[in-house]
């Protein structure tokens, strides 16, 4: 069979283990039974008969949702107090009229300028000291009552009049908290500041203590002395900025939860969620937001740069369904091509967007939405793409977002389906805040660099993979991976002790363990609490000169930017360091804890040293990599009756999926399904875990072969 598309769909797969399994999903979108589709819709920036034309298209494409009113704060309340709703009541009157539901937002992070106009105390201060001006959007302080007042009640208003709406879908709070800017340092917040400083630490004392102001004479004698961290002569103290990394997310968030409450008060059994920037926004903690939003979803762009961007588009993925706790999610923003603010907007190709946009459902996106319906005119994001581009309706992209919102009206009996993982990677934002800080051992220990490389690794060897907490429970994973995890908790070392013991396998990269929750290294010395798991400790960090690479006594492998110098404490030595200032010692180890092992690597590996030393782990905790034909992508969802297998194949070579299973487009069952060069498909085995491949002969792709549709 050769298809551009196979989604299949296993009937009587429950034999399945499903290690970390979540429940379905409780509580989507009310009355919607399908997968939706749609995108961030402006048409306050057209005219009203352009209106007409868009809601006639929506139908065409299969859209079924648009998120309206983000940035419309100045057009709903033109002047303070003052409420103009007739253009949004006719829109809604429109959208509903042709079934299309409404994902309602607050414009908060685009104030007016009557806003900044009267309150210029609410504008962002940067840490030098830069006042931030109008004439753009972003957030105002988040620091700021008058901001706070003014942005909660319009949401209230707004709640007033459309929360019960039979229209409105779902809210949508601001747009990506966080970002431009994130950090205040006005008077306001680091008064805020003061007061969350308060309820931490109680007293000055504790405070000093935590702080080690002891520590070039930094000590506090009064709360009133203290401030946001702004630009010093020389480094900050760095326990003063991870709480104020701390705060900021915190406050952040406060923001959310005012708007929140104000439109549940309002709106009842309407979700409301938050556009996040899993993996690209490092400033709030995902995992405390995820608590407080109804249903989570993400907005993810290629980086355009990266040839195998893809990846990172798993990832972030990935990242997004594991704060979700599993379940099901709303990808709310990608593009249909290049966008407009990167160094170089490559477009993408044709074929491109759909397997972004498969792949994104299959690691549980149950909505699949754009950054934007009809690309701007005016403005700072002309030359963004959209899914009615300047081209309009004569042009590939509006043939491809026609042809994918047909597939996804197809894959209804997906929504709700969950995926599991046997593999889990931790990640910690407030752990980035502290390793991200100045006066590091070595301006090469990139937290984000590790991470992004060992998933390569794992998204490789085919391993579906969660992000989860140093604190979570663990106890699901065959195999827990810490790329990056330089502040360990005693909570979260005692977590991976048990993990280990209880027949977890424990894979920990360099620069781990070293400092508890005040950024104080660790009493003991370097990785003291991971001290018993690991069966070692780091005597001293022995950093790498740039370019310098030392190699290990197994064949081939080599590192760079890290070593250490280890003191055993049990562990056994897999290899060691052949040359460089650790040669003769310890490189990689693995200790073996009750029922489990951890394995410890003490240089930077690349992709294929990675390959290696997972191979090991893998056979400590019973898993196999896929062998799967480089470049495809096979992701499993489980349903309640049935399992899915997305299959996207980004290589320049067809494959073919071994299994049997119904194709939910033809509805045809097949033995086998060819997933060609640059196409996904989805395909479900039937008794083996993974499915079997058989590599086609290598045939170079034509251009625009893969699923053009001209
Ligand atoms: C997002 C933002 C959108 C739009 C988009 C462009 O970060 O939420 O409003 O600006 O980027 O890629």
């Amino acid at each position: 069979m050769k298809s551009d598309t196979a989604m299949l769909s296993l009937r009587g797969g429950a034999d399945l283990p499903t290690p970390g399994a979540q429940s379905a999903t409780t509580g989507w979108l009310p009355g919607v039974t399908s997968i939706c589709y749609g995108g961030d819709y402006n048409p306050e920036q057209w005219p009203e008969e352009v209106w007409e034309q868009d809601v006639a298209l929506m139908s065409e494409a299969g859209v079924n949702l648009v998120s309206i009113g983000i940035f419309a704060w100045g057009l709903l309340e033109p002047r303070e107090g003052e409420f103009d709703f007739v253009w949004l009541d006719r829109l809604f009157a429109l959208l509903h009229s042709a079934g299309i539901r409404i994902d309602l937002g607050t414009p908060t992070a685009s104030p007016p300028a009557w806003f900044f106009h009267s309150y210029p105390d609410a504008r962002v201060v940067t840490r030098e000291g830069t006042v931030l001006g109008f004439g753009s959007r972003g957030m105002a302080s988040p620091s700021s009552a008058d901001y706070r007042r003014l942005s909660t009640r319009i949401a209230r208003e707004l709640a007033r009049r459309y929360g019960r709406h039979p229209a409105l879908a779902m809210w949508h709070v601001h747009n990506e908290y966080g970002a431009p800017v994130s950090e205040c340092y006005s008077a306001a917040s680091s008064a805020a500041f003061r007061t969350w400083l308060r309820a931490r630490y109680g007293t000055l004392d504790v405070l000093n203590a935590a702080w080690g102001t002891a520590f070039w004479g930094q000590t506090y004698g009064s709360w009133e002395h203290i401030s946001a961290p702004s630009a010093t002569p020389s480094v900050i103290n760095p326990t003063q900025r991870l709480d104020f990394s701390r705060y900021t997310s915190d406050a952040l968030l406060a923001c959310f939860v005012a708007e929140r409450d104000a439109i549940r008060a309002e709106s009842p059994g309407i979700p409301v969620t938050t556009n996040f920037m899993a993996g690209a926004c490092p400033s709030v903690d995902l995992w405390r937001w995820a608590r407080e939003v109804d249903i989570v979803s993400n907005d993810h762009y290629l980086t355009a740069a990266d040839r195998r961007g893809h990846v990172g588009l798993a990832m972030a993925a990935d990242l997004t369904r594991s704060v979700a706790g599993g379940r099901p999610w709303i990808l709310m923003e990608h593009s249909t091509s290049g966008v407009n603010w990167q160094p170089r907007n490559v477009a993408k190709r044709a074929g491109e967007m759909r397997r972004n946009a498969l792949s994104h459902l299959g690691r549980g996106a149950d909505a699949i939405m754009f950054f934007q319906w009809r690309a701007s005119r005016s403005g700072a994001e002309k030359f963004h793409s959209a899914m009615v581009p300047h081209a309009g309706t004569t042009s590939r992209i509006w043939t491809e977002v026609r042809e994918l919102g047909a597939e996804l009206g197809q894959l209804a009996e997906v929504l709700g389906s969950t995926v599991t993982a046997d593999v889990a990677v931790l990640w910690d934002w407030e752990s980035f805040w502290a390793q991200d800080q100045e006066w590091r051992p070595s301006e090469d220990l990139s937290h984000r660099e590790r991470v992004a490389a060992f998933y390569d690794r794992l998204w490789r060897d085919g391993l579906t993979v969660d992000f989860a907490h140093p604190e979570a429970d663990l106890s699901a994973y065959r195999l827990v991976v810490a790329p990056a995890a330089y502040l360990v908790t005693a909570r979260a070392a005692e977590n991976l002790r048990r993990y280990v013991e209880g027949g977890g396998t424990l894979v920990v990269s360099y620069f781990a363990g070293i400092v508890d929750e005040n950024d104080a290294v660790h009493d003991g010395g370097f990785g003291a609490p991971l001290r018993e798991v690991l069966g070692l400790t780091v005597e001293e960090f022995l950093p790498l000169r740039d370019g310098e690479q030392v190699h290990l006594d197994l064949p081939g492998m080599v590192g760079d930017v890290w070593t250490d110098d280890i003191v055993l404490h049990g562990a056994q030595v897999v290899a060691r360091y052949v040359d460089g200032p650790a040669a003769g010692q310890p490189a990689i180890t693995r200790n073996g804890l009750g029922a489990g092992s951890a394995w410890y690597v003490s240089t930077r590996l690349d992709v294929d040293g990675l390959a290696v030393l997972l191979g090991s782990a893998y056979q400590d905790a019973g898993l196999e990599p896929s062998r799967l034909p480089a470049e495809l992508e096979v992701v499993r969802r489980h349903g309640e009756h049935a399992d899915y297998v997305v299959a996207v194949n980004h290589g320049d070579d067809a494959a073919v999926l071994l299994q049997a299973g119904v194709d939910l487009r033809t509805g045809r069952e097949r033995p086998e399904h060819e997933v060609p060069a640059g196409a996904p498909s989805c395909s479900a085995p039937r008794a083996p875990r993974r499915p079997r491949l058989r590599r086609r002969p290598r045939t170079r792709r034509s251009p625009g072969r893969a699923g053009s549709s001209r």
